[in-house]
């Protein structure tokens, strides 16, 4: 039977079947608890129980003190809940993730069309790779690198998803060139700070330019997994690039009745399409943005949408 775990001071909440640890089922649940090894060396994942019953599931190097034992002290990478339980731990914020070096292997190239490619990872069994949805990792193959932002969730344990448009970039030509299945990529990262502020449950809406989508796809998956907003609405212009996963965002707003999206045409001009965005937002002083996209086209919609009533602290962009 799932266990219930509510994470305080945060307030998330999330399930565990038997035998997951906290760490595991919190991790896959997208909630970005703070640890280190997740092998019960280092102590970077202790937490409080405050109530509930836990177990011991893996074993661990780390010592707890008495002290901190008898205060309800635990290790979340060796131990798993039993019913309704309650802890006191971190959340990570994207200052506390180290940057990390990982030898990735193809899993797919898949060729959306005939500019994007959609390049999908496995990081090794042991291993995955710790970030937050909107942050970038540089990719090294063959002796050519380039940097691009996950377009996958957190939560989705050893995948990683890239979406790699094709330009003069050798790394871009490697990878329309083909690369086979199991080539070794080096993927060290993460990098960047446009993150879901986990602490706001306003309405939010992303706008993405071209393949500002990937970012924006990444925090989307993220949003909904750790049920951040109350809702979501997707504005997606496309420039030079198609709506290349229209597929995909029309699944969601089927799937959920809290999102929505809009598919505009990014080679309009840029004051009509900041009105575009903002025409059914007349008053944003209840909302987040998140956008990522020209440093021209930010700023505009910037502008427009403080005057709107947006707080700055609701203002979230990527300038890519
Ligand atoms: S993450 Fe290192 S001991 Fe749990």
């Amino acid at each position: 039977m799932a266990a219930h775990i509510t994470v305080m001071p945060s307030g998330h909440t999330f399930s565990a079947e038997e035998n997951d640890t906290l760490l595991e089922a919190a991790l896959r649940a997208g909630i970005p608890l703070s640890y280190g090894c997740s092998s019960g060396n280092c102590g970077e994942c202790l937490a409080r129980v405050l109530s509930g019953t836990v177990v011991r599931v893996r074993p661990h190097d780390y010592l707890i003190k008495e002290a901190d034992k008898n205060k309800g002290a635990v290790l979340m990478c060796a131990y798993s809940a039993m019913d309704e339980v309650v802890i006191q731990a971190g959340i990570a914020g994207a200052d506390d993730i180290p940057r990390q070096t990982i030898a990735t292997r193809v899993k797919a190239v898949e060729p959306i069309n005939e500019q994007v490619r959609a390049l999908h990872l496995m990081t090794p069994r042991s291993q995955r790779l710790r970030f937050l949805a909107g942050q970038s990792v540089l990719l090294e193959v063959g002796g050519v690198a380039g940097e691009y932002y996950i377009a996958s969730c957190p939560c989705e344990d050893r995948h990683i998803e890239l979406h790699i448009r094709r330009d003069s970039q050798p790394f871009s030509q490697q990878v329309f060139a083909g690369l086979a299945k199991e080539s070794v990529v080096q993927l060290t990262g993460p990098d960047g700070g446009f993150v879901i502020q986990l602490d706001s449950r306003r309405p939010i809406l992303f706008v993405a330019w071209d393949d500002g989508f990937a970012p924006i796809k990444s925090l989307i998956q993220h949003a909904m997994s750790l049920e951040v907003a109350e809702s979501m609405h997707l504005y997606w212009l496309a420039d030079t690039l198609a709506h290349y996963q229209e597929n995909y965002v029309r699944s969601l707003a089927d799937a959920l009745d809290d999102f929505e999206y809009t598919l505009l045409d990014g080679r309009a001009d840029p004051a009509q399409l900041v009105e575009q965005v903002l025409a059914a937002h007349p008053d944003l002083s209840h909302s987040d943005i998140y956008a990522a996209g020209p440093a021209g086209f930010l700023a505009s919609l910037r502008e427009a949408a403080l005057g709107r009533n947006l707080s700055i602290l609701g203002w979230h962009e990527e300038v890519m």
